[in-house]
């Protein structure tokens, strides 16, 4: 009998394969009924190591997370992430992409943004200004909403992000160690996958940065006090995990 984890695997392949070949957003109804399968998937299911999970603190050289790859191809990846207590994946995003994220064991507590169509934005002088004192270079920064900080544990459902929602995140594990499920259509780009578009990831920081009465005017009164600008930032070859994912 097939388990929830290969029901949800094969659902996902359809839907993310039409996707693919009928370029139009997916249905919110579709990507809840695709996240309800998601759901219902266990660590047991996966049949992690119990030794994996188990709660120590990571010596000098032990990963402060690791990473297992389940599936990766040119339509999805999954993977299983471990953090151990205290690590992060830092801000970034999945440009044009789709996630499911599950938390299977323990708890992450993860920060997420959406971001905002930029033509509507002008970062102020003074503030580019300020960016170039302090990082001694020329930085462009985006406009993004900050939406919530939120706890997952086994028990809650699955975090979904779109291409326009809920795109940019940072997770880490607070409480001990921690690990989820993360599921991301199309993959990011590799040179294998490059011939749809060329999609990077990229790591941000959150920038002091002020909007103009014009510019909070784009946004509803709901949003207005949650505009934030990112600003890339430059990781280092050392720090890159797996496609895109670092660890500091
Ligand atoms: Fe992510």
């Amino acid at each position: 009998m097939a388990t929830c984890f290969q029901k949800a695997i094969e659902h996902a392949f359809k839907l993310f394969t039409r996707k693919i070949a009928l370029p139009v957003p997916i249905p919110t109804e579709d990507l809840l009924e695709l996240g309800s399968l998601f759901n219902q998937i266990t660590k047991e299911e996966l049949n992690l190591s119990p030794d994996i999970l188990h709660e120590r603190v990571p010596g000098p050289k032990d990963p402060p997370v690791t990473y297992m790859k389940i599936i990766d191809n040119n339509v999805m990846t999954v993977s299983v992430f471990i953090l151990r207590k205290g690590s992060r994946l830092p801000l970034h995003d999945h440009p044009g992409m789709y996630g499911f994220l599950k938390v299977i064991h323990g708890s992450v507590t993860i920060d997420t943004y959406s971001p905002l169509d930029q033509s509507h934005f002008n970062m102020p002088v003074a503030s580019l200004q300020n960016l170039h004192q302090r990082f001694g270079r020329k930085i462009p920064a985006f406009p993004t909403r900050f939406e919530n900080t939120r706890t997952f544990s086994a028990k809650d459902d699955c975090a979904i992000l779109t291409p326009e929602g809920r795109n940019i995140h940072e997770i880490y594990a607070e409480s001990g160690t921690a690990a989820f499920l993360d599921i991301l259509a199309p993959p990011y780009c590799t040179e294998r996958f490059s011939q749809d578009g060329f999609r990077p990831c990229t790591y941000y920081k959150e920038v002091e940065a002020s909007f103009t009465s014009a510019e909070r005017a784009t946004v509803s009164n709901l949003h207005r006090q949650r505009l934030v600008q990112i600003s890339k930032i430059v990781t280092n070859n050392q720090q890159t995990l797996h496609l895109g994912h670092t660890v500091m």
